[in-house]
């Protein structure tokens, strides 16, 4: 019985070790550093792939930005794909080339595409740029579930800065930033912590704008206040099913 008992736990210690040895060896998926880039014409923008050892970089218009060992350059005004091809799977960066005379942009996170909506409003309405904050792992219909323990809940409540894969390296041509994002939580959603963390609006007007099932913006003002150093900070707004004629009123 003992013999029985010793040969078991040995057998089970064999197949412990060589699952945990299988799972450090398992190889993580790669990635794209950059899907979201905004370019002024003549930047340039190295774009990294990590967990891949050889990458074949192509772009869909040489004459709007080329790539080089993912190097990008922006050659002219106007949008571009950027493909890492790494085995048969293919991933993507979408470029923006500016002409660097547009003084304002709407800069929005969006994840089931209500804040979108009122992104374009505001584009329409203000003649601005657009820019759309991406995060590094997209929101599944799981992560923004109500439950305690979901994704954005857990964000939330940590007030945790998830990475985006949205890179803007013209932001120094704005004088005016419309900052769009939805409500979660009564506050912020992460996505606009890690941005505001990461790009400087020093000097800057910024007018925050949200859309919420109801909370108002109210709740992420302090947070844009404090974090959007040396900037000038208009009137938030929440523009949840607003009209043109409003939006035109709010950015008066
Ligand atoms: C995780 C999560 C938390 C939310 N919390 C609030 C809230 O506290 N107050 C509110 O009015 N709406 C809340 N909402 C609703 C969103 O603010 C609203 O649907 C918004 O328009 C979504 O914008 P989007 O489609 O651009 O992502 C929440 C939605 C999610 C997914």
């Amino acid at each position: 019985m003992r013999k029985t008992l010793s040969i078991l736990l040995s057998v089970v210690l064999v197949f412990s070790v060589m699952a945990g040895a299988e799972a450090s060896f398992a190889k993580k998926a790669p990635a794209i550093s950059a899907k979201v880039l905004h370019m002024k014409k003549g930047q340039s923008h190295k774009i990294k792939m990590t967990n891949a050892k050889k990458v074949k970089w192509s772009t869909s218009s040489k004459k709007i930005a080329t790539v080089k060992k993912g190097k990008v350059t922006a050659k002219k005004a106007g949008t571009a794909t950027i493909t890492a091809k790494v085995g048969k799977k293919k991933y993507k960066c979408t470029v923006t080339v500016s002409n660097g005379k547009k003084k304002a942009v709407v800069i929005y996170f969006s994840a089931t595409g209500n804040t979108k909506k009122a992104a374009v409003k505001v584009k329409k309405a203000t003649g601005a740029d657009i820019v759309r904050i991406v995060p590094k792992k997209a929101y599944s219909k799981a992560d923004l579930t109500y439950e305690k323990t979901c994704r954005a809940n857990d964000e939330q409540n940590k007030n945790s800065k998830p990475a985006i894969a949205t890179v803007i390296k013209n932001l120094k041509q704005y004088k005016v930033v419309y900052l769009g994002y939805p409500i979660w939580w009564g506050k912020e959603p992460g996505t606009i912590r890690t941005f505001m963390t990461k790009y400087s609006l020093k000097g800057k007007t910024v007018m925050p704008f949200c859309t919420s099932g109801g909370s108002g913006i109210d709740g992420s003002i302090p947070f844009i206040k404090k974090n959007a150093k040396g900037a000038t900070i208009g009137e938030g707004m929440d523009l949840t099913d607003a009209t043109t004629a409003e939006i035109k009123e709010w950015i008066k």
